[in-house]
């Protein structure tokens, strides 16, 4: 939030997600939507109608937490194509462990999709947000990519 975002800017992320995005926004002061889920599922439609002027960054836990489910590989090569490539869509795979479907998208793959970095988070004994997923108009070192 703090490397992306001002108080000036505006996030997304769907509802009821990992609630830190809700948190890490309130706490930095940045505005946000918060989308409802849509049969339990992150409805990237409506997140994509929800992205403003001012939107700088898009959470998808993907698996969700707390539901559990997972947006199709199609679904978000949908959205990454549509959204605009200055909005950071950050892809919280924390739980990508878990998910054995056919068609559930590893962001990283979708590099032809939308340019892709991956953070390692060397420091952290962090399981879930080294497996964040981004695409930027830049690309990190390749120290902190995987
Ligand atoms: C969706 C999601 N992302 C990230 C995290 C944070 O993971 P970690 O505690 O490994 O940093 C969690 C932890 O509950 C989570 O549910």
């Amino acid at each position: 939030m703090r490397t992306f975002t001002t108080p000036a800017d505006h996030v997304v992320f769907a509802e009821p997600s990992f609630v830190v995005y809700r948190l890490a926004a309130m706490a930095h002061g940045v505005d946000f939507t918060a989308v409802p889920l849509k049969n339990d599922t992150h409805d990237l439609e409506a997140m994509a109608r929800a992205i403003t002027a001012k939107t700088r960054l898009v959470f998808i836990a993907n698996p969700n937490n707390p539901t559990g489910t997972y947006v199709s590989r199609t679904a978000l090569e949908r959205f990454l194509r549509d959204v605009p490539p200055e909005i950071v869509v950050a892809v919280d795979e924390a739980y990508a462990e878990y998910a054995d479907a056919p068609d559930y998208p590893r962001a990283l793959e979708l590099r032809r999709t939308r340019n892709a970095s991956s953070s390692s988070a060397p420091s952290r004994r962090s399981t879930g947000w080294r497996r964040c997923a981004w695409g930027t108009p830049w690309a990190l070192p390749s120290s902190s990519t995987t």
